[in-house]
């Protein structure tokens, strides 16, 4: 799977560096290789000529997509360009891994769906988390039914590094490149990938939205005005077996001492699972037949794509991000077989029709129905 990355920012050197050691994967059928990127900037350009493989480096990408030896894109731009170059991508005639969330709000993503499906390329939709191994373990024990009656499920993504004033601003603190859901584009995909996958779709949603800081220094001595949602806090009914149960969707870039923590917890009858990447080799379940109280155990490294890493070690984003990478090399090589794979164009567009239907929550402080 030769790769071209749009993007080389914050996310596009992250997913250079899983090709970079691609060969820690153990039994993946497919090797995949960085061949081409675009970005405007030219320090990061010189940062990806230290890649062997990379054969072009260019500001336009329309040159990156008329390369005969690009198979799969992965596009990592501000919200409001993604439409744009996803569709350009697929208009090429490439694979695409798209960032979510997919485009900058509801609209964009229905119509970046319909050129997906028409053009019958294969496209997924990034979010790393579901395949840490405590993820993966609790998806087991949802699946397994070893729940019961489900009571309960918790879903969130916290980060705390707008608590800092001082901290610069960029696009992803202003609507117009990061879009009027502001961080529910950021991280709410994040929160949604696993209990809409387990068939746990909202049917309303509450939705309480909060703003950081109004002003915050631009980077360059002066200050830029900041408009995006910091805060998300999704209440929502979920019917299961007949059963409306509460589901609690958290986004936040203001959670005082989480740095990047994505959480999963469900709770019922019969059993329980919580996993925390802040804690990423511990999982806790419960077995209300055994005891009624939680029960701790040591995770390791037991990815679902099997690497060379020791059993005995930890995980943490890069690991998470190979993992992803393999999904969708391995998906797209059609041998996923019943392993988890990556986000789908469905799932995206429904993060985006729950985020719509927030935003409208929000604004009417009372619940809205999906
Ligand atoms: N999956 C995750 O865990 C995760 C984490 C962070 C960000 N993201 C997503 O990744 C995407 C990018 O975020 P980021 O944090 O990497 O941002 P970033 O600002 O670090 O990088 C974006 C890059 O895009 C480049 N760019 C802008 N316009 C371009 C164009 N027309 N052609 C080529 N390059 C262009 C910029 O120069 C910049 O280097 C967003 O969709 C964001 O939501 C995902």
């Amino acid at each position: 799977m030769r790769v071209g990355i749009i993007g080389g920012g914050l996310m596009g050197r992250e997913a250079a560096s899983c090709f970079g050691r691609w060969f820690a994967l153990a039994d993946v059928p497919v090797r995949a290789e960085l061949v081409a990127v675009c970005d405007l900037r030219e320090d990061l350009l010189e940062w990806f000529a230290q890649v062997p493989t990379v054969q072009l480096r260019t500001t336009d990408h329309s040159e990156l997509l008329a390369r005969e030896d690009v198979d799969a894109v992965y596009v990592a731009v501000p919200h409001h360009l993604h439409e744009k170059i996803y569709c350009d991508v697929l208009a090429a005639g490439k694979d695409l891994l798209a960032e979510k969330p997919f485009g900058i709000d509801l609209a964009a993503a229905r119509r970046i769906a319909d050129a997906a499906k028409a053009s019958g390329r294969f496209v997924r939709v990034s979010s790393e988390f579901p395949f840490a191994p405590g993820a993966q373990q609790a998806i087991e024990f949802v699946r397994a039914d070893k729940l019961g009656r489900v009571l309960e499920i918790h879903s969130g993504f916290l980060h705390s590094s707008d608590l800092d004033p001082d901290k610069p601003a960029n696009w992803k603190r202003q609507a117009a490149t990061c879009g009027e859901i502001g961080v529910m584009g950021d991280l709410g995909m994040h929160t949604v990938h696993v209990p809409f996958r387990l068939g746990w779709k909202p049917q309303r949603v509450f939705a309480q939205l909060q703003k950081g800081y109004a002003q915050r220094p631009d980077g360059k001595g002066g200050t830029v005005e900041c408009d995006t949602w910091d805060n998300a806090t999704l209440t929502c009914d979920v019917e299961i077996d007949g059963q409306t149960v509460p589901m609690r969707l958290e986004q936040k870039r203001l959670a005082p001492g989480q740095t990047n923590s994505w959480y999963f917890e469900a709770i019922g009858t019969e059993g329980g699972v919580r996993y925390n990447t802040r804690d990423a080799n511990t999982f806790f379940t419960f077995d209300n037949s055994k005891s009624p109280g939680w029960t701790r155990e040591d995770l390791g490294h037991a990815t679902p794509f099997p690497v060379i890493t020791g059993g005995i070690f930890e995980t943490g984003f890069p690991d998470l991000n190979l993992q992803m990478w393999a999904a969708y090399a391995t998906e797209r090589a059609d041998q996923l077989n019943d392993r988890f794979g990556c986000a789908t164009i469905d799932e995206a567009v429904a993060s985006h029709e729950l985020f719509a239907a927030a935003l409208e929550s929000n604004e009417k402080k009372a619940a809205v129905e999906l």
